[in-house]
């Protein structure tokens, strides 16, 4: 029997190791952009642009949707400082301008802890936020799912697990941090877990 293909539209390697784990029990056969011939275009490097995680996100599903024709899910997702006023928030990425070539994650994780350089623990407080858009077909409604997580930031990097801001994100969940933190752990308490299970739960009610 053939499954029903849903493209996940993110070329980041540590959003599609986790997401592949969430989707793992619904009878679909999970595809990424390059599986489909969607290779990285200048469009695509344009297209985050709104101010919220969730206008992101529908944009990148409408791109990849109409682009391939499959049922497509786009996730836009970031950490929010509140007391830099929600920064780096849908700017999580881009945080710090590096050239190409130098590690973003490593770059992005110094400036943060630039600008909470002598902050005490109750201005270190941090949130991650995940939103995750399905569109199933051209001009279908977009379904949106959220998830996400508190914990703050540590004044130096903590352990090597996960990706991008994990080693700095103490989870209020785990009592450590996320790059201490072993997958599983992660996937149980993340924005990313509580977004893509409850996306999980509509898909398998609303099958393909
Ligand atoms: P985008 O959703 O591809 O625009 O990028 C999200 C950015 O937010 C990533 O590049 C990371 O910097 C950060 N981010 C989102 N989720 C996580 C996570 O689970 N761990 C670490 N960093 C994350």
């Amino acid at each position: 029997m053939t499954l029903p293909k849903l493209l996940i539209a993110t070329r980041n390697p540590g959003k599609r190791r986790e997401i592949q784990q969430f989707l793992d029990d619904l009878s679909v056969e999970i595809v990424f952009p390059d599986d489909v011939g969607i290779y990285e275009s200048p469009q695509e490097l344009k297209l985050e642009t709104e101010s919220t995680f969730e206008g992101n996100a529908r944009a990148k599903a409408e791109f990849f949707q109409k682009r391939s024709r499959l049922p497509t899910v786009a996730e836009d997702s970031g950490i929010e400082v509140l007391s830099l006023g929600g920064a780096p928030g849908v700017r999580s990425r881009r945080f710090a301008m590096v050239q190409p070539g130098q590690d973003e994650a490593e770059a992005n994780n110094r400036e943060l802890l630039r600008r909470l350089a002598g902050a005490p623990p109750d201005r270190r407080g941090a949130r991650y936020r995940s939103v995750a858009v399905f569109i199933k077909k051209l001009d279908a409604l977009p379904h949106v799912f959220e998830g996400s997580c508190q914990g703050r930031i540590t004044t130096e990097p903590q352990g090597t697990g996960g990706f991008g801001y994990d080693p700095l994100f103490h989870s209020n969940d785990l009592e450590k941090t996320f790059g201490q933190a072993n997958p599983e752990e992660k996937n149980a308490v993340s924005h990313r877990g509580r977004a893509f299970r409850a996306l999980a739960k509509w898909l398998a009610e609303n099958p393909l």
